[in-house]
């Protein structure tokens, strides 16, 4: 299928990290559509060819095809309504609870079709975390119970096991030395940016392969923001994390690559760009990129 909007040809057919060298010609940062193969050597955690959603029959993702590599933090930027967040929830099957949602393309993770026949939703969600834009701690839980949570799930009974895992996550969500004293404190008696960390905590207990964040540091103030960018660094050595973000500077921040995406004329978000944020946000190779980050649209 070609570009609605460019009339650019068929995207790159093959998953594009795993292509011949010889097959990416001139720049390894330039195919047709905007779809950039990933730098040689690095692993995919996340597959996407030619991914479209919609909600009905309105058509809200128009064939997205991009490789994201794994323990690394990628960014998709884009105006208010362009399908980001669409995007992304294709990626643990979480669209599909908006009525009459549906999926096309393929998605692989870890080079599993999360889509084939037989695959579990629950488990594709376990596996592929989400933090929120608001933080939403389960509210008639504690701090530790909110951790917890998943680990139940899970069907782990074990008091030492889940204290451990507890305490780990919260480690590893950079909020331990601000909550030890307090495990059993409602997790929404803590401040908006330690919330935000618990939900962070809460995701990584039962320990995905990716985690997806949506807008997450929109509601905090810039100190807890630089919190929870410290951290995502962090959480790349072990997690793959993928991050919405309206904030440019966060994208050129904390992201390995950067994507993005705008609506075209047939009203649905398409790829425009994915290539590392200094060639994004300082060498855009396309003019609407180049329009977006100088304030011109959106
Ligand atoms: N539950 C839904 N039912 C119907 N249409 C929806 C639903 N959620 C989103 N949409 C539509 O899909 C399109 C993409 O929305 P989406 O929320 O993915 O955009 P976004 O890029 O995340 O925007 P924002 O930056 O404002 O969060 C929009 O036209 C929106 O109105
Ligand atoms: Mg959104």
């Amino acid at each position: 299928m070609a570009d609605v909007r460019t009339g650019e040809q068929p995207r790159v057919p093959a998953p594009a990290g795993r292509e011949p060298e010889a097959s990416r010609a001139g720049s390894p940062w330039a195919t047709a559509n905007g779809a950039t193969p990933l730098p040689p050597g690095r692993a995919v955690a996340i597959s996407a060819r030619d991914v479209s959603a919609w909600y009905g029959a309105k058509l809200a993702v128009s064939g997205i095809t991009m490789d994201i590599a794994k323990n690394s933090v990628t960014a998709l930027i884009g105006p208010s309504g362009c399908g980001k967040s669409t995007y992304i929830r294709c990626f643990n099957r979480m669209h599909e609870f908006a009525p009459n949602a549906r999926v096309g393309g393929t998605i692989e993770v870890d080079g599993n079709d999360i889509y084939a026949p037989g695959v579990d939703p629950a488990r594709v969600r376990q596996r592929i975390g989400m933090v929120f834009q608001k933080p939403n701690p389960f509210p008639t839980m504690s701090i530790a119970e909110n951790v917890a949570a998943g680990l139940r799930f899970l069907g782990i009974r074990s008091k030492s096991e889940i204290a451990d895992r507890v305490e780990s996550s919260l480690k590893l969500a950079a909020l331990w030395e601000e909550v030890k004293d307090d495990l059993k404190k409602p997790g929404i008696a803590l401040s908006g940016g330690q919330q935000q960390r618990l939900c962070i905590a809460r995701t990584i207990a039962v320990e995905p392969e990716v985690v997806l964040m949506d807008e997450p540091c929109s509601a905090l103030d810039p100190v807890a923001t630089l919190k929870i960018e410290d951290l995502m660094r962090g959480l790349a050595e072990r997690y793959t994390i993928v991050i919405v973000t309206h904030n440019m500077q966060q994208a050129a921040r904390v992201s390995d690559q950067t994507a993005f995406l705008l609506m075209g004329d047939d009203g649905a978000g398409h790829l425009v760009e994915y290539r590392p944020p200094q060639d994004i946000f300082t060498n855009p190779h396309d003019k609407r990129t180049e329009d977006y980050i100088t304030g011109r649209f959106g």
